[in-house]
């Protein structure tokens, strides 16, 4: 079954994908991740006014989005898996700013409707989740959000093409009595289609206590088929964007 972009919401709430994933997502995310998209926004966006956080998950980012807006700035957050949502309004209820500046939009990043132009647009980590018919319809419709200058902003996905990875461990951080870490492979499951298969751990000690696993069927989209989709919906590349981030412009005029 290939799952689309609507679709990894509706597996969530069959129990799949982000149901497996969302309470292990905190814990396991790699800090080294976490702290170079971060930057990568500091360096992007500092003085951004309206933001779309584009499958925000958890928050995670949709916090380091929160400092640079500021009191005056204004984010919706576009999050369909109800899972991903409970967590990220946990987050936001928890730090007083949000309270007058984040917006949760439940619908998926092809429907979720904002009435100001945005200064940036933000799809970290969730580019896969789209069909390139679906990456058109979704290129079109946050481009021509963008206020002039605006910015898209993504990371450079991995791999580049349809290739099988084989399994490796990315340790996650510890809560308590108990590490967790997740063991990654993907295998290629159709044309510039691949599945990973992560399997979230549970250790106390040295004793492996808990595994469950979640597949996602991705998309791969390599650099030039990114430039080339971007570019058809008239947006320019970033010249300062840092390496493994992909910032795309829409220009002053057009
Ligand atoms: C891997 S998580 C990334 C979360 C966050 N952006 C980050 O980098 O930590 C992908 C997120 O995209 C969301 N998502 C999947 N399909 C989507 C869609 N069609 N529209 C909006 N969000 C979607 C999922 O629910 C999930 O929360």
């Amino acid at each position: 079954m290939t799952k689309t972009a609507t679709g990894e919401a509706d597996l969530a709430d069959q129990g799949l994908g982000y149901a497996v994933n969302g309470p292990y997502y905190d814990v396991i995310f790699p800090e080294p991740v976490r702290a170079s998209l971060s930057d990568a926004l500091r360096l992007l966006v500092p003085g951004a006014r309206t933001v779309a956080d584009i499958g925000p998950g958890t928050g995670v980012f949709t916090e380091t989005l929160l400092a640079l807006v500021g009191r005056e700035g204004e984010i919706f957050a576009v999050e369909p898996t109800r899972i991903m949502r409970a967590a990220l309004v946990t987050r936001l209820s928890r730090m007083p700013a949000a309270a007058d500046t984040v917006t949760v939009l439940p619908e998926d990043a092809l429907e979720a409707e904002v009435d100001v132009p945005l200064d940036a647009v933000v799809l970290f980590n969730v580019i896969m989740h789209f069909s390139p018919e679906q990456r058109a319809r979704l290129w079109r419709k946050w481009a021509d959000a963008l206020s002039p200058g605006g910015l898209l902003v993504m990371e450079s996905q991995h791999p580049q093409t349809a290739t099988a990875i084989p399994p490796s461990v990315v340790p996650g951080g510890r809560l308590g009595r108990h590490r967790y870490d997740t063991v990654a492979r993907a295998d290629v499951v159709g044309e510039d289609l691949i599945r990973w298969v992560m399997t979230y751990r549970t250790w106390r000690g040295d004793d492996l206590i808990r595994e469950e696993a979640a597949e996602f069927d991705c998309h791969v989209v390599s650099d030039e088929v990114l430039a080339a989709e971007l570019t058809a919906v008239g947006l320019e590349r970033h010249p300062a964007a840092p390496e493994g981030i992909q910032a795309w412009r829409r220009a002053q005029t057009r």
